[in-house]
């Protein structure tokens, strides 16, 4: 048993969850509080709160509390208020996220800032948090949600997909770092979940502005918006099914670094592995919506001899 949780009067590991006002975080921690086999500490942002209130109901072994994840002060406090509660944290899952849906030029350092905070440096914040704790007591998890996204990147996404290389490279060196401690990390990549949250997609500024004009990128949000929709209305991997699987994970106790949790990820993750990468993207192209006419029109006002390689 670790130490500094004896003296709090429970054998329950504790687990921290962010981002739980929607989607995979809700799903989870209404797993886990159900399974009866831990404490949960159950955050959201401030302005999300409520909702998060009114869905989950305190106990001796569910706390609800506020976290923004882009906010070390939040952290800090959240961290001392657990160890004061509960002793420390034996479980820590980040799962809050956002996703830009931008192409490379609509972005700008402010957007960019957003992107990286909410996926890779407030998660990063969290596990140094609670690194220390975890050696004390002798152990722990890290669960770091990833997404296909941290090993493919697709056009409208490169911000998004940059956050999850990072929180991949970051993780696997952690892996390492951890080990000796008995911390054990993992990286969950689910690929499209059957989820309202294509609803919470950001746009930056030129993005929105774009959707009005047509401009040299107006295809590409006109053919990948409702695909990537579609694709996670489609899909069979719902939160419910992803939960399954991190509860599985919670305990293993040889957990892998990589779990991928959906039919979409297990299949990306072959075929990157197998295939030279010129071959990967070609096929990419041949797979994407209106692929072949992405920045025809514009090209065509420019020069009008411009003839399509395709
Ligand atoms: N949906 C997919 O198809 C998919 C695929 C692969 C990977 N993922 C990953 O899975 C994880 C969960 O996504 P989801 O599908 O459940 O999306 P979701 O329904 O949009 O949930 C995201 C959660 O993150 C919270 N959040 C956003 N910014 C935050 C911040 N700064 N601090 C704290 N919480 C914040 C949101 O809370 P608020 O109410 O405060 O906004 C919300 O609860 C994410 O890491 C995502 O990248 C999702």
């Amino acid at each position: 048993m670790m130490k500094s949780l004896q003296s709090h009067k429970s054998d329950k590991e504790v687990v921290l969850i962010t981002g739980c006002s929607s989607g995979l975080g809700k799903n989870l921690a209404t797993h886990l509080i159900a399974s009866k086999r831990y404490r949960v500490v159950v955050t959201a942002r401030a302005k999300s709160l409520e909702s998060v209130k009114s869905f989950f109901t305190e106990s001796e072994d569910v706390m609800i509390r506020k976290l923004d994840v882009t906010d070390d002060a939040e952290i800090s406090e959240l961290i001392n208020d657990i160890c004061c509660h509960w002793g420390g944290v034996n479980i820590l899952v980040n799962n809050a996220g956002i996703c830009y849906r931008s192409v490379v030029e609509h972005m700008d350092i402010e957007s960019e800032m957003i992107q990286l905070k909410t996926n890779y440096l407030g998660p990063m914040s969290l596990v140094r948090s609670v690194l220390p704790l975890m050696r004390e007591q002798g152990g722990g998890r890290i669960i770091n949600i990833s997404s296909v996204s941290g090993m493919v990147s697709m056009p409208t996404m490169a911000s998004y997909s940059a956050s999850k290389h990072a929180l991949e490279g970051a993780t696997e060196a952690l892996w390492y770092e951890a080990r000796p401690y008995g911390i054990k990390v993992s990286l969950v990549e689910p690929g499209f979940i059957n989820s309202d949250s294509f609803k919470h997609v950001v746009k930056s500024k030129k993005a929105l502005l774009s959707a009005s004009l047509k401009g040299p990128h107006s295809e590409y949000y006109e053919s990948m918006t409702p695909f990537i929709e579609k694709l996670m209305q489609w899909t069979f991997a719902t939160p419910d099914r992803i939960s399954k699987k991190i509860e599985r994970l919670m305990l293993m106790s040889s957990p892998p670094l990589r779990l991928r949790v959906t039919l979409d990820a297990v299949v990306f993750a072959f075929i990157k592995k197998v295939l030279p990468s010129s071959l990967f993207h070609r096929i990419m192209i041949l797979f994407l919506p209106g692929a072949k006419h992405w920045g025809i029109p514009v090209l065509r006002f420019k020069t009008r001899r411009y003839k399509p390689r395709h």
